[in-house]
């Protein structure tokens, strides 16, 4: 399973990488607007920082456009993916950029059954939105385990991408449904790690132990 960080920051890519949860990278055309900084510049930074793959998306909705700048754009790097969003434009774009070999990830996927043609088409990711939805008072966690099948049933080399996982919820939900990569936002990992009872069991157990005289406890901390 796959552990992407999606984000465009180098600062967060950064520190990911020292945690082990860096196999790769995503954005999106909001993350790189976030820093303000040359997109070009940013996604050649970033490839170089990260060995895995870094997905890439499109800025175009007509598909020849897609097409023209998803080659341009796979140029920037050896490990770039195409984000292509799941539409009947994304679809034609992907026909085309399938057959010159580009790798793509489609990405804006809310019901399982935008990912079907893709999934037959052999796209290397299929971006399921888990989180998002929510926005609507809806729910996706279904929709993990409803891709896998299909992608089973259809025998299709396409990886499934959970995407959009704003909570830990969100995130055992795409680690359990059967996922084969997951791209996980910083916040929702600062979720995770400033869990308040993490924080209120590591502070009792250090108060507790501060109770033991210094020099019983000196022995134990410098031994
Ligand atoms: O990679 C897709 C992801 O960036 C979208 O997340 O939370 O904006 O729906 P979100």
């Amino acid at each position: 399973m796959e552990f992407f960080l999606d984000t465009a920051s180098l600062e967060d890519i950064k520190l990911y990488k020292t945690l082990g949860l860096v196999d790769g990278v995503t954005t999106n055309p909001a993350l790189l607007a976030k820093e303000g900084q040359d997109p070009l510049e940013q996604v050649r930074k970033i490839a170089s920082m990260v060995s895995g793959p870094i997905s890439v998306e499109v800025t175009y909705t007509e598909s020849d456009k897609m097409v023209k700048h998803a080659i341009r754009i796979s140029k920037l790097a050896d490990n770039v993916v195409i984000k292509i969003p799941a539409s009947t434009a994304g679809l034609a774009a992907a026909c085309v950029l399938k057959e010159k070999g580009i790798k793509l990830n489609v990405t804006l996927i809310f019901h399982p059954s935008q990912a079907i043609p893709f999934i037959k088409l052999g796209a290397d990711y299929v971006s399921l939105f888990v989180g998002r939805v929510e926005d609507f008072g809806l729910s996706n966690k279904d929709a993990i385990g409803q891709i896998r099948e299909s992608i089973d049933m259809m025998q299709s080399p396409t990886k499934l991408l959970a995407a959009s996982i704003r909570n830990p919820e969100y995130l055992l939900e795409a680690v359990n449904a059967g996922s084969d990569a997951l791209t996980v936002p910083p916040s929702c990992w600062e979720k995770v790690y400033n869990n308040p009872i993490f924080q209120l069991g590591e502070k009792e157990f250090l108060e507790s132990w501060n109770q033991l005289p210094a020099a019983l406890r000196k022995n134990y901390e410098t031994y």
